[in-house]
């Protein structure tokens, strides 16, 4: 039983405990004051804490098959499972990449056992390559409900269209890393006064803001649903709100290093600051706190994408981009977001569970025959981000130093207990 906290989900909010049954992993009975039991074994102590259903990560790099040096499975479930998520999609920019069934059974057999469900993101062509579709329909079968390049947008507006002709009868979405290719000009930071100091090239706005109005138009030329990975700049966020009010089926989800961070970190010329897409100014954070308060931006995904440490010491043109983000988003989003709690929970665990097609088993209500896949947060808990002590296989996590309130106190998976104070329990 979680007893003494206070249960939030899309329903809102009230004062219950709830038992969970660790024989079929759902949740039977929430209500105020609920009988402990004899001894009170098995009570997991919420008090002044808020029980919610568990996060769920869009945007996860776990890094298998292909790059285990920087994070396995095993190692980036244990960071999600930390960051209080039960469930992450796993991006298929993998080696080989995830764009056929039995690379997807590989990375869900490895999941199977991990310490948060492990979904996949298939990819949306043939290696990433951007040539010739994948065989989305095989990897649908497989309960594949999210495709992408990611790293790279589909650059080819003709094939792009074929894939969404192709996944709206599937029932899949589609999910696009915006970014033209030949705008984008093999920069490494923001476009702007940054990237003329650092003497670095830049990355202007628009080589994302015209992908992201090319695959709006794609989405109301073929009705299929698309959605942005990590919006990073105003004119993204303009363009996805205006986008909504016409009703067309577009969703996006923004990275936390977008609303925390600007170019000007990377002054210094760290690439623990390099990241695709790159930090951008402060009006684009300001949009994007704006879009996620608005709910022009469903989701807050983190991007979690682990590098070596020899691989973030190259010099900044020659780092690859990514940020660790698993261990840090929840207690970013409520430290540095002016949202109500139930409105980061919302971008962090229902949104992101509607639009991997996850509501069955992630995101809530908290109620009597659900899964019991839950998270104890410790709204008030303030802490100082320590890179060395994630449970990450990689350190490239840009807050070192950086306090923070709010933290995970338990994650809860299928009735198992898999984060107890804090700790991972396997
Ligand atoms: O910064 C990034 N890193 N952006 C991406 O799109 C890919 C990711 C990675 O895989 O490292």
């Amino acid at each position: 039983m979680i007893r003494g906290g206070t249960v939030v989900d899309a329903g809102g909010r009230r004062r219950a405990d709830v038992r969970i049954s660790p024989i079929d992993g759902t949740i039977l009975e929430v209500g105020p004051d609920l009988d402990p039991g004899a001894g009170g074994a098995g009570v997991i102590d919420a008090g002044g804490c808020l029980v919610t259903p568990g996060l769920v990560d869009l945007h996860t790099h776990l890094r298998e098959p292909g790059g285990e040096e920087a994070e396995t499975i095993e190692s980036g479930s244990r960071a999600a499972a930390l960051g209080g998520y039960t469930a992450v999609v796993a991006m298929p920019n993998t080696n080989p990449a995830i764009d056929d069934a039995a690379t997807v059974r590989q990375v869900l057999e490895l999941g199977a056992k991990a310490l948060c469900d492990v979904r996949v993101a298939g990819a949306i062509t043939v290696g990433r390559a951007g040539k010739q579709l994948a065989p989305l329909a095989e990897m649908a079968e497989l309960g594949v409900r999210l495709f992408t390049d990611d790293g790279c947008g589909v650059q080819d507006s003709q094939l792009m269209r074929r894939a969404l002709e192709y996944a709206g009868p599937l029932g899949v979405t589609l999910a696009q890393h915006c970014e033209d290719q030949a705008l984008a000009g093999g920069g490494h930071l923001h476009e702007g006064e940054w990237s003329s100091r650092l003497g670095i090239p830049g990355i202007p706005a628009e080589a994302e803001e015209l992908m992201v109005a090319r695959d709006i138009a794609l989405s109301r030329l073929t009705a299929a649903p698309v959605h942005f990975l990590h919006l990073s700049t105003a004119g993204s966020v303009e363009l996805v709100r205006e986008a909504k009010a016409r009703g067309l089926r577009i969703t996006a989800e923004a990275a936390p290093h977008h609303f925390t961070l600007t170019a000007a970190a990377a002054g210094g010329y760290d690439p623990i600051f390099k990241v695709n897409p790159p930090l951008r100014t402060d009006d684009d954070v300001t949009a994007v706190k704006a879009g996620l308060a608005d709910g022009t931006i469903d989701a807050i995904a983190t991007d979690h994408a682990p590098h070596t440490q020899e691989a973030k010491e190259e010099p900044f043109d020659q780092a690859p981009p990514g940020m660790v983000g698993l261990e840090t988003a929840l207690a970013l989003a409520l430290t540095e977001l002016d949202l109500p709690v139930e409105r980061v929970l919302a971008l962090l665990a229902w949104g992101p569970a509607a639009i991997a097609g996850l509501t069955g088993d992630h995101g809530g209500p908290v109620q009597p025959g659900r899964p019991a896949n839950l998270t104890v947060i410790d709204p008030a808990a303030e802490w100082t981000v320590d890179p060395d002590r994630l449970a990450s296989r990689s350190r490239n996590c840009p807050y070192a130093g950086r306090r923070l309130t709010g933290r995970v106190r338990h994650t809860i998976l299928r009735a198992e207990v898999v984060v107890l104070d804090g700790e991972a329990q396997r």
